[in-house]
């Protein structure tokens, strides 16, 4: 659904976004994850056609970037960081307004039905000025989808709202997931794109890493077994032997070990450090949040930079 090649942007001599290569199939909801300034709404914007790459080429919706711009940007909706609504204007008008500027086919049912879906039916009269923040960004995302895009562009759909309204806007996005309509979410919160998405691409200016959560923490850190140990037994770490077992860590009275497979290994690794003379409390396995991985990739970028 999007495929860009080599996409590039330059903003004088600032380069924003460096040689992109992606590949979003169609129904996915793909989180695009980096700190302020990574280039996320610039890639948003390009592939809106928006703004024209420096270079590079892309395909949106069937459609190549520069050749049919109309086409992608009928097939696109983007929320932008700052969605202008017209606070005076209700609910409900704020959507007219716009559906009649795309325009939309029966803008007064397309109207309703995205009130009725979004739970803002009842608010329809009101201001968008005296709406909550979630119910004003909820608003947002569905002027962003009255025309019925393949696509939607997030940028940054939580951004200074309180938990309570992201979770909201976050609820509501899950419940928009569906085979039909892809869905680009920029954000910088890790739990965000760790719940919400298929897959993630994590990026400052150049693609770091791309796949499915799970995935890019386990091809990162491998698979590692904690066990605690009810007393110190020294030296054990050394004295553990066992080929599938790549690396252990001690940790006070724990051991952090690297294994491939724990499910099948984890078994024999207990039944060895029993025989060795270890006295085991229990075994868990070392959880890697998507912060971790995080924060290392950028580390590790800096440190090369
Ligand atoms: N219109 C512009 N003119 C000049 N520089 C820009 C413009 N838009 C973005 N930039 C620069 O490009 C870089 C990426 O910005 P942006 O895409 O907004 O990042 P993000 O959305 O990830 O925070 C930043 O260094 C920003 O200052
Ligand atoms: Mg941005």
């Amino acid at each position: 659904m999007i495929q860009a090649q080599g996409l590039t942007r330059r903003f004088g001599t600032r380069l924003a976004v460096d040689g992109l290569d992606l590949d979003v199939p169609r129904g996915e909801v793909f989180g695009f994850l980096g700190p302020n300034g990574a280039g996320k709404t610039t890639t948003i914007r390009m592939l809106a056609a928006l703004i024209a790459p420096t270079s590079g080429s892309a395909i949106v919706a069937g459609h190549r970037l520069g050749e049919a711009n109309r086409e992608i940007r009928r097939r696109v909706g983007v929320l932008t960081e700052t969605p202008g609504l017209y606070r005076r204007l209700s609910a409900r008008d704020n959507l007219l307004f716009f559906a009649r500027l795309y325009p939309v086919r029966e803008p007064e049912r397309q109207v309703e039905r995205y009130l009725r879906l979004f739970e803002l039916w009842d608010r329809r009269d009101e201001p968008a000025g005296s709406l909550s923040k979630g119910m004003r960004q909820k608003l947002a995302i569905a002027r962003a989808l009255l025309h019925e895009p393949e696509i939607l562009f997030l940028d940054e759909p939580t951004a200074g709202l309180d938990p309570e309204a992201a979770k909201t806007v976050r609820d509501l996005i899950e419940a928009l997931r569906s085979k039909d309509r892809t869905i680009f979410l920029c954000t910088h919160n890790l739990d965000e794109a760790d719940r919400l998405c298929d897959r993630i691409g994590l990026f400052r200016t150049r693609m770091l890493a791309v796949g499915a959560p799970a995935a890019l923490k386990k091809e990162m850190y491998g698979r590692r077994t904690v066990v605690h140990l009810a007393s110190p037994s020294p030296g054990i770490e050394q004295a553990l032997d066992l080929p599938f077992v790549t690396k252990v860590e001690r940790l006070d009275d724990r051991l952090i070990v690297s294994l491939a497979d724990p499910d099948a290994e984890n078994p024999a690794l207990v039944r060895r450090l029993v025989e060795l003379g270890a006295e085991v409390r229990f075994v868990n396995e070392l959880r890697v949040s998507l912060e971790d991985l995080y924060l290392d990739l950028m580390e590790g970028r800096d440190a090369k930079a």
